[in-house]
């Protein structure tokens, strides 16, 4: 089954190209990430399951389609998979947010968790992890562990550009997770920026630099 999924969409492909821009500011760059978010949220949820309800029209009863099947969670990985909640939010305004934090240990490289609030019931939730940038793939990787180690069962990856090396590093990782990109761009430089990108997203979103 195919488990990675780069977002054609020409809303989505358009939106990209503007936030790419040094030239787009906090204000517009933040704007934009919540519509792209939105757009994403809408083509992660195409599968979800639904069930036939009975209702009463003005007119008539009638059958009609409801969602069935596991509530959803929201995961961003701190802090610039915050600029993506609410566009998410917005189109599945039901779902528990939680959130991890991470850095990135100077001696040992390793990532170390220093924030992780989840859901209560995470075992019972479809979870879709968010983070604008997939550069390395390790910051990703360690926040499904953590999110698993905590009982979830059904995750989901959404970034808006992603690297070859971080989905291949996803992929091997964690090959039961489905990995959603508006773009997987060309590759990382020595600084783990992802080239061509958009810089640092959370820098971007929140004006700091
Ligand atoms: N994180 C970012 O914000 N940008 C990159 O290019 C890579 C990681």
């Amino acid at each position: 089954m195919e488990k990675v999924f780069v977002m054609d969409h020409p809303l989505i492909q358009h939106k990209l190209t503007l936030i790419r821009d040094k030239n787009t500011g906090s204000k517009e760059f933040r704007e934009l990430v919540k519509e792209i978010a939105m757009l994403m949220a809408y083509e992660v949820t195409r599968n979800l399951p639904l069930e036939e309800v009975e209702i009463e029209t003005p007119v008539c009863k009638t059958k009609s389609k409801v969602l069935s099947g596991r509530k959803l969670g929201i995961v961003p990985i701190l802090r610039a998979g915050l600029g993506m909640v609410d566009g998410m939010l917005s189109l599945i305004p039901a779902a528990k947010v939680g959130h991890v934090g991470l850095y990135r240990d100077p001696e040992t490289l390793e990532p170390v968790e220093y924030y992780c609030k989840l859901p209560a019931d995470v075992n019972e939730r479809d979870l879709i992890v968010v983070d604008p940038m997939l550069a390395t793939g390790g910051s990703a990787n360690a926040a499904i562990q953590f999110i698993k180690d905590r009982g979830a069962t059904s995750i989901k990856l959404v970034c808006l550009i992603a690297a070859p090396e971080g989905v291949k590093a996803v992929r091997e990782a964690h090959p039961d997770v489905e990995i959603y990109v508006a773009s997987v761009d060309e590759r990382l430089n020595d600084h783990a920026y992802i080239i061509p990108g958009l810089g640092d997203a959370g820098d971007r979103l929140f004006g700091t630099k």
